[in-house]
């Protein structure tokens, strides 16, 4: 059986939007289990997230998926030292479901509890990995929800630096992916195509907004597409690979040229990339060759911790647990970013 500190296990639960994961963390780094059951089948003929859908099959699948957590760390729920869940932001139907879990769990056990803010624990997904930065760092957050870049101090102390106006990157993937037919859930289909495709033929706006700060845009990009597609629709098979490439290659454009300018304005020799579109294989590639030329140190979570996972809330539930934090049992979800 594995070594352990059970004065530092913490048992995470994530089922903010379509995915069930729950996690076995010790010390806010070192996972011991993580289990995620994707809902992507239950989800794919409608092109996206049913939110009804989702809770119910949180419901089905919370209950296995702690249980499987806990068995295949290979500890006793008795050996906890803590419980923490995704409080929001997420689809209010979603995040009860775990959440109220966990309540239960921590109170069945007599644990300490503690809601975790989603967009804190993919920015804390980057000390999971054998790679950690050090503090302070700038980071881009790119998920299906948010994009932002923050200048993180310690464990629990953010700074958002500027965020996107409408669109989140992960979101103009998954549309573009949607008007191409492709698919949900399309970052990785684009991702996987565009290796196919020439990233110059066809040239998309870069939006940079404000070139000294950090606001995103990426709902004209996602409407230039739209329109590219409308008037090609004749030959639109063939380009299909050299869209999905012209199309990333403006988003990578501009997410790699704001973190740079994040960790310089906010003097950081440290950057990170985390949250569901920093699995994405051109934005890896092209932060790390970016920074490394500036000298600016580079720190990617693993693919499997990009997207959205338990592990991420069980690390950061610590570090709040850690500093006395807890939740009340009468503590509520919220749909939206605090
Ligand atoms: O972090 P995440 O799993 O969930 C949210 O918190 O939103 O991010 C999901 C988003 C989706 O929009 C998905 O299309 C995108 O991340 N994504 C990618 C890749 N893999 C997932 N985007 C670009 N390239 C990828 N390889
Ligand atoms: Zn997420």
């Amino acid at each position: 059986m594995a070594s352990f500190d059970a004065s530092r296990l913490i048992l995470g639960v994530e089922t903010s939007c379509d995915e069930t994961a729950a996690a076995v963390v010790e010390g806010g780094n070192r996972i011991l289990s993580s289990v995620v059951a994707s809902q992507v089948d239950v989800h794919h003929p409608y092109g996206g997230v049913v939110p009804e859908l989702a809770a119910r099959k949180h419901i089905e699948a919370i209950f296995p998926t702690v249980h499987g957590a806990i068995q295949r760390a290979g500890i006793s729920p008795n050996d906890l030292y803590g419980v923490a869940a995704t409080r929001g932001p997420g689809l209010i139907g979603a995040l009860l479901v775990g959440f109220s879990f966990a309540k239960s769990y921590a109170y069945a056990r007599n644990l300490p509890f503690i809601g975790v803010n989603h967009l804190e624990g993919h920015i804390g997904s980057v000390f999971l990995s054998d790679d950690p930065p050090d503090f302070p760092f700038a980071a881009l957050l790119a998920s299906g929800g948010h994009t932002g870049i923050y200048k993180v101090s310690g464990h629990t102390q953010f700074q958002l630096l500027g965020q996107t106006r409408d669109d989140a990157a992960g979101e103009a993937y998954d549309k573009v992916a949607k008007m191409l037919g492709l698919g949900y859930p399309g970052g990785r289909i684009i991702d996987e195509l565009a290796r196919k495709g020439d990233p110059e033929k066809i040239r998309f706006p870069r939006i940079y907004l404000d070139r000294e700060k950090f606001d995103f845009s990426f709902s004209g990009l996602k409407t230039a597409v739209g329109r590219y597609i409308g008037a090609n629709e004749k030959d639109l098979e063939d380009q299909i690979p050299d869209i999905a490439a012209g199309f990333q290659e403006a988003v990578v454009d501009v997410l790699t040229e704001k973190i740079l300018l994040g960790a310089q304005k906010s003097g950081c020799r440290h950057l990170a990339i985390v949250g569901g579109v920093a699995a994405n294989g051109r934005l890896r590639e092209r932060v790390t060759e970016a920074a490394r030329k500036q000298g600016i140190g580079v720190h990617i979570p693993p693919i499997s911790l990009c997207g959205d996972n338990a592990a991420m809330i069980a690390g950061a539930g610590y570090h709040r647990l850690e500093k006395g934090e807890r939740d009340a049992l009468t503590a509520d979800v919220y749909s939206r970013a605090l």
